[in-house]
């Protein structure tokens, strides 16, 4: 059996930082294996939220009083470390949104309307998260553009053979997913970036699933818009960045209408405030950006390249003990293209009654379509239950979820 190490990455140290970690659920510790829904916040970010509404609570961009410039201060570093995080050129690039779900339906409504009209075709991929596929939908029926879809190979990775055949001089975006949430694949951007960039199209990258998990360089993958969750990457639920080419951002009409977004407003007309504000309508998630900026600082500091790597070895010891279990199908690609996602199955038990049991067994995992139904249809099932790994989750917790599965085994046999 493969030999876990991870020498990179202290794991007692990182799990001392995150206070929900340490319980029990059902009289067992909890293995907390879900953090592809949704990551666990170090004490870190706890306090910086707190510490925000305790002692600098106003709104930003607004107040001429100590509290509202400090407020905006810590807001606008937050912007900051961001934009380094991911090699942004420049701070004015970050737009802050609720989420990954919110970014991409900016771009398709405010990019999508004034861009696209009928005979115009969007590239997605058969992998896509309901939130990179909907939005597109909704566009494609109100511009009369038509969408395509970079198929999936029986191994769970894109086929992109045919990747030169899909793009057309009629492809005006490219919209993929950087990692699948179900299967864990690794998707080759920078290459998709660049055959998209030889007929012309924009690219777009939902960054759900990557940049909480490894680095993620804007500049070097040459892509157009980048959208990912604060929440997924150890940071606050709602709040969610949008990166944008700066020019592209510059000529888009603005999403959402209202306060702070706005230069002159009269009667029947108004101009645009500069980037990022022309984005951000009304009042923002002050504390929520902030907290991000120090999820940013957290992940920084203990670094993106070994936490990718120690997910990386996770991931091949779960996928050994987990196919040594008979009757036990996992889905998605070898170890040296995916990310900590596994997707199974266990023979003649519903991915739900799955879940139900390891829960009895102290372990959180996710049952269901993952809001990814058209991938589910390409796999030939209607559901999977799903393992999903962070910079704190243990190999003893990976033993764990096996010992739960045999037990479950045992309950439908
Ligand atoms: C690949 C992918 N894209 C988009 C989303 C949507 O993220 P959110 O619900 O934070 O908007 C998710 C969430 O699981 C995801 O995994």
């Amino acid at each position: 059996m493969t030999q876990i190490a991870t020498p990179q990455l202290d794991l007692a140290r990182i799990r001392a930082d995150f206070p929900i970690l340490h319980q029990q659920v059902n009289g067992h510790p909890l293995a907390y294996l879900d953090s592809t829904a949704s990551s666990q916040k170090p004490a870190l970010v706890i306090d910086a939220l707190t510490d925000y509404y305790r002692r600098y609570n106003a709104n930003v961009h607004r107040g001429v009083y100590q509290l509202s410039e400090q407020a905006t201060e810590a807001m606008e570093q937050a912007r900051h470390k961001i934009a380094r995080f991911i090699n942004a050129r420049s701070p004015r690039e970050i737009i802050f949104t609720r989420n990954t779900t919110e970014s991409i339906n900016l771009v398709a409504n405010a990019w999508g309307r004034a861009n696209l009209k009928p005979g115009d075709r969007i590239l997605l991929s058969e992998m896509e998260h309901h939130s990179n596929l909907v939005p597109w939908q909704i566009i494609a029926q109100a511009t009369g553009a038509e969408l395509d879809f970079i198929p999936v190979d029986g191994d769970g990775r894109l086929a992109l053979d045919d990747l030169n055949t899909l793009l057309t001089e009629q492809t005006r975006l490219v919209a993929v997913t950087h990692m699948s949430n179900v299967l864990g694949t690794i998707n080759p951007i920078a290459a998709i970036a660049q055959a998209a960039k030889a007929v012309g199209a924009l690219v777009l990258v939902d960054g759900a699933q990557s940049v909480p998990h490894f680095t993620v360089d804007v500049q070097a993958l040459g892509i157009d818009f980048l959208a990912f969750s604060g929440h997924k990457m150890c940071g606050p639920t709602g709040i969610g960045v949008l990166w944008g080419r700066k020019s592209i951002l510059q000529a888009m009409p603005p999403f959402l209408g209202g306060g702070s977004m706005i230069s002159r407003v009269e009667l029947r007309q108004s101009t645009w405030h500069e980037l990022p504000h022309k984005f951000e309508a009304g009042t923002p998630a002050i504390g929520e950006a902030i907290g991000l900026g120090y999820a940013v600082d957290y992940l920084s500091q203990i670094g993106m390249d070994a936490i990718h790597q120690a997910e990386q070895q996770l991931t091949a010891y779960a996928l050994e003990r987990l196919d040594a279990i008979d009757g036990l199908q996992t889905y998605g690609p070898a170890v040296a293209e995916r990310g900590g996602v596994i997707s199974f199955n266990l023979d003649g038990v519903h991915a739900h009654d799955v879940a139900a049991v390891l829960d009895q067994h102290g372990v959180a995992v996710r049952a269901g379509h993952h809001c990814c139904q058209p991938l589910m249809n390409i796999l030939g099932a209607p559901a999977t239950t799903r393992a999903s790994f962070y910079l704190y989750t243990t190999p003893e917790e990976v033993d764990q979820l096996v010992v739960a599965l045999e037990k479950c085994k045992a309950i439908f046999s």
